[in-house]
């Protein structure tokens, strides 16, 4: 199922964001201050996604979805990128159970077929065993370009007008539900830690209208207390999507009325 892009619906801030979307970075940086090896601040992470994970299900949030690798990510040291598989790997096989048991839905989204077969089927299990669950989505980015998204979206609408012989059409909608994340809404807040102020090749399609929230935390010190810095942020913003803020005025909060 697709869901309508949020560009042409206003969601009422005032409720706990939909769809959150998170670059975690700044796991180098927290490790190089404590003077321990990069890959440290990587395995502090996991705890900082544990404890997001709880916080979001907590509060309601449906759908979180986290960059855990992006596809530049390929271009760092060996022993790094090993390390990273090597964590993935285990975090997904001590985890799945009380994801599982905690109602929580995981999805991984990227090009897979660049990881080895045994991750790529750790990772088709827990999908499948998750695959029921409504309380909370949870999508890993792994491997993941939001080019890459974009490229292979078209390669299928391309692939589906050879098929039919002739060319489909090419709307928005059509384009979207072949985008990796056609299940979820498009994301409502966005979040990076690190400092750092770019969107990396992360969702650049699904980020069209999303609202930005920039934090210098280190992703290892982020927690259920900096998650609720960053909605209350959310929370005190007015999404127009292009309209002027009279008439997002209550007397014309019905949305469906809204002209789009
Ligand atoms: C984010 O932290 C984790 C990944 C990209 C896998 P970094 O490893 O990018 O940490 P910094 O940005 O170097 O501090
Ligand atoms: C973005 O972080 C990717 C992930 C968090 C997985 P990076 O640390 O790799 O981003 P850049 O390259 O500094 O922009
Ligand atoms: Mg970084």
């Amino acid at each position: 199922m697709t869901y309508t892009s949020s560009t042409v619906r206003v969601p009422d801030v005032a409720a706990v964001p939909r769809h959150i979307a998170i670059i975690m970075d700044g796991n180098g940086r927290w490790a190089t201050q404590r003077r321990l090896p990069r890959v440290a601040g990587h395995t502090r992470g996991v705890d900082a996604v544990r404890a997001t994970v709880e916080a979001c299900a907590r509060r309601g949030v449906e759908y979180l979805t986290l960059f855990a690798f992006s596809s530049e990510n390929w271009r760092r040291p060996n022993d790094e990128v090993s390390f990273l598989m090597r964590l993935f790997v285990t975090a997904l096989e001590r985890e799945i159970g009380k994801l599982h048991a905690n109602g929580i839905r995981l999805r991984v989204v990227g090009d897979l077929t660049m990881f080895d077969t045994r991750i790529q089927d750790l990772i088709r299990r827990a999908e499948t065993k998750t695959a029921r669950n409504t309380r909370l989505t949870l999508t890993i980015a792994a491997n993941y370009g939001g080019r890459w998204d974009i490229m292979q979206a078209t390669r299928a609408l391309v692939e589906q007008s050879v098929a039919a012989g002739r060319p489909v059409e090419v709307t928005e909608e059509a384009f979207a539900e072949h985008l990796a994340m056609a299940y979820a809404p498009e994301p409502d807040l966005f979040i990076r830690t690190g400092g750092e102020q770019r969107i990396s090749n992360f969702l650049l399609w699904q980020l069209a209208y999303t609202e930005f929230y920039f934090t210098d935390t280190f992703w290892p010190d982020f927690d259920a207390d900096a998650l609720g810095h960053a909605i209350e942020s959310y929370t005190e913003r007015e999404r127009r999507f292009g309209r002027t803020s009279a008439q997002l005025e209550p007397q014309s909060q019905n949305v469906d009325s809204l002209p789009c």
